[in-house]
């Protein structure tokens, strides 16, 4: 249901869909960041723009090319530099031990790809590297206010626990937050946020 067709013509419209604005649990815990990040699911732009502006090199990966075209422009207008890649996560092979930082705002998956790609995610990063990640819960079904309406594509604190096992999480919780990300995420929601370090 949510994929390559259902995301391009989601994006098929002048507006940024989730706004310009990054993600606000990442505006507060961009500085545990180290590049270059790998932003899986970037989407239109928002949070590789705003952590290219802090001085990061950013990768942002998405399965949609109309996003990834809308997320170059809004790199352009900001004047930063940001690396995009078309690719489906479902098969994306990330290079291993090179990244400093990943990122998934949002970046909702069936179980089957996460199975497949949080492992890959976690060889990645290099020792000492952070994972940050901020998702709609399974809370959140009941909800009208974003995300997929899927429960396995929703996550809980522990699915995170057990699909990141060889990651130190430094932050785990779910909580209700409103959310303000354009009018694809608008209101009240449940959300889990997770800040992980691989060993060192
Ligand atoms: C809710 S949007 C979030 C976008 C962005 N992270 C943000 O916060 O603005 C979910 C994104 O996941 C992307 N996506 C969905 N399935 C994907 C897949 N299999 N591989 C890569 N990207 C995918 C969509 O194209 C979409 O941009």
């Amino acid at each position: 249901m949510y994929d390559k067709k259902f995301w391009n013509e989601r994006y098929t419209r002048d507006e940024y869909l989730y706004g310009t604005y990054p993600n606000s649990f990442l505006v507060e815990n961009f500085g545990v960041l180290t590049g270059p990040v790998l932003s899986l699911s970037e989407g239109e732009g928002r949070n590789a723009v705003f952590l290219a502006g802090r001085g990061l090199k950013v990768r942002g990966v998405d399965i949609s090319e109309v996003a990834l075209t809308k997320a170059r422009a809004l790199a352009k207008s900001k004047d930063v530099e940001i690396q995009t890649e078309v690719a489906d996560l479902s098969e994306f092979e990330p290079e291993k031990n090179f990244y400093g930082s990943v990122i998934s705002i949002s970046a909702h998956l069936p179980s089957a790809v996460r199975y497949k790609l949080y492992p890959l995610v976690e060889q990645c990063l290099k020792p000492g590297g952070i994972m940050l990640l901020e998702a709609y819960s399974e809370n959140q079904l009941a909800r009208n206010t974003g995300g997929p309406k899927d429960v396995d594509m929703l996550m809980t604190v522990e699915k995170l626990k057990r699909e990141f096992s060889n990651l130190e999480p430094v932050l785990i919780r779910e909580l209700e937050r409103e959310v303000s990300e354009g009018e694809g995420h608008a209101g009240l929601a449940s959300v889990v946020q997770f800040i992980a370090r691989k060993k060192a």
